[in-house]
């Protein structure tokens, strides 16, 4: 790909995937666990500009899933280039667990300051979301001397034993694996497209109630006592379970109840922090302020970062309780700091703004269409659910999946999550006129695939 700003359309010029690309999925096939969720369709990526994807076949797409919510400022931003690039020439790893280099404590002076939790805060380190929630984990249970936890069905923080016991969005993440590492119970989200509790289509606040009423009247009552409980674990916006953002008013019931009971609000942002949602935090749209927050993702614009930000006076564990040989690698944390400036430059605000304008395009195709249930969202974090008919509202997982293919064969990245949702997480810098070709597309794979 030659990249230039004429550069509007997708290019499709060869059957999906190409011949070269078949090559590296078969080679794939060979070497490479067969363990990955990839979906139906086969993208194999050769190279990434901004928000367009070439693959190995010169086909050129619109990638409008940024890597699962990762690529926040594009592909090889052109400034993320360069201060990986200056870090790597002067310092690339010295292990911050054992040895100190100045890169640690900015970023954790940064996280300071942008993480809507009360007070200063600490920040440990880690090379993945996976490896955050386990430091939340561990350090809710060390803070409280607690072993217990609460999450939520339709969640998702891990595949790592004790990130596993939390996550509950599909039956095949557990599948196999046996009994869980920790003592979980889960709860139902509040989703009130399909309230878990009336059944139906929810807009008067009893799933949130319900929520709440199902932890202090039954779990506090009967299995799990609060004076047992560790923590609380909540996703500001579900990711992998459906992109379904918790309600403000839930997210502050969690928040009176850990008060009352001394439990630890851990708010996992993996996937719904910066930036994405219009603000840099999605918990910040409720105005509630969680003990520890879990960060990973986007925030090194591919670089492999994670952390555990939690309240100093909670981060009061002893020498050796927790530790990682890579978390807050120098070159990592250059990728880190560089894309929190351009996201407090500018990129909040364009998620902002023209994630408005995609959802409101979203929208009118929901009232085209029968098969759209619901178009939910925040910012650049915008679900399309997928239904039979919207009488029924019943999830419709093939109709997404073929919709999904249709997308990808014109050249329109796309990924489903939860039963029967594609979920829309572009590059922050995504614009109008992206939108506009991303809007018709999906259109006219919608067309195709009813
Ligand atoms: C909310 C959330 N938490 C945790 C994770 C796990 O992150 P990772 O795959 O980097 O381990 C994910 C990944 O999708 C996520 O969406």
């Amino acid at each position: 790909m030659t990249p230039t700003s004429e550069l509007q359309k997708p290019i499709i010029k060869t059957e999906l995937p190409g011949p070269k690309g078949r090559e590296i999925i078969a080679a794939d096939a060979r070497y490479v666990t067969p363990s990955y969720p990839r979906p139906d369709y086969k993208l194999v990526a050769e190279k990434g500009y901004g928000v367009w994807i070439e693959d190995a076949d010169e086909n050129v797409f619109l990638d409008c899933n940024a890597g699962v919510a990762v690529c926040s400022t594009g592909h090889c931003h052109p400034e993320i280039v360069e201060a990986i690039t200056k870090q790597t020439q002067t310092l690339i790893h010295m292990c911050g667990t054992d040895y100190y280099y100045r890169q640690m404590p900015d970023l954790g002076k940064k996280l300071n300051e942008i993480c809507p939790i009360d007070g200063d805060t600490k920040t440990h380190f880690a090379n993945s979301g996976a490896e955050a929630v386990e430091t939340a984990l561990k350090l809710a249970m060390s803070h409280t001397k607690r072993q217990k936890f609460i999450s939520f069905f339709g969640s998702f923080h891990g595949r790592t034993l004790g990130a596993l016991s939390l996550t509950s969005s599909k039956k095949a993440q557990r599948s196999g694996f046996g009994r869980q590492a920790l003592d979980v119970v889960h709860v139902p989200f509040p989703k009130c497209f399909q309230c878990p509790f009336n059944l139906g289509k929810c807009d008067d606040g009893s799933c949130c109630l319900g929520s709440i009423d199902w932890i202090e009247n039954r779990l506090f009552n009967t299995t799990t006592p609060p004076e047992e409980v560790a923590g609380i674990v909540v996703e500001a916006v579900q990711g992998e379970g459906g992109y379904v953002p918790a309600p403000p008013e839930f997210l502050r019931e969690i928040r009176r109840v850990c008060d009352e009971h001394g439990i630890m609000m851990i708010v996992d942002e993996v996937q719904s922090g910066m930036g994405r949602t219009g603000k840099m935090f999605a918990i910040e749209h409720s105005g509630v302020k969680p003990d520890i927050m879990c960060i990973a993702k986007g925030i090194g614009s591919g670089l492999p970062i994670g952390a555990c930000v939690a309240r100093a006076d909670i981060m009061d564990w002893h020498k050796g309780a927790h530790a990682s040989t890579f978390g807050g690698n120098p070159v990592c944390i250059a990728s880190a700091l560089k894309t929190i400036e351009l996201l407090e430059r500018e990129l909040i605000e364009n998620a902002q703004v023209v994630g408005d304008y995609l959802k409101q395009g979203l929208e009118k195709l929901k009232d085209k269409y029968e098969c759209i249930g619901d178009v939910r969202g925040l910012g650049m974090m915008i679900g399309v659910e997928f239904v039979e008919n919207k009488t029924t509202n019943k999830s419709a997982p093939e109709l997404r999946d073929r919709i999904e293919m249709a997308c990808f064969n014109r050249g329109l990245i796309i990924l489903g999550c939860g039963a029967s949702t594609i979920r829309w997480s572009p590059p922050l810098i995504l614009t109008k006129e992206n939108v506009d070709v991303a809007l018709e597309i999906f259109d006219a794979a919608i067309a195709d695939s009813i």
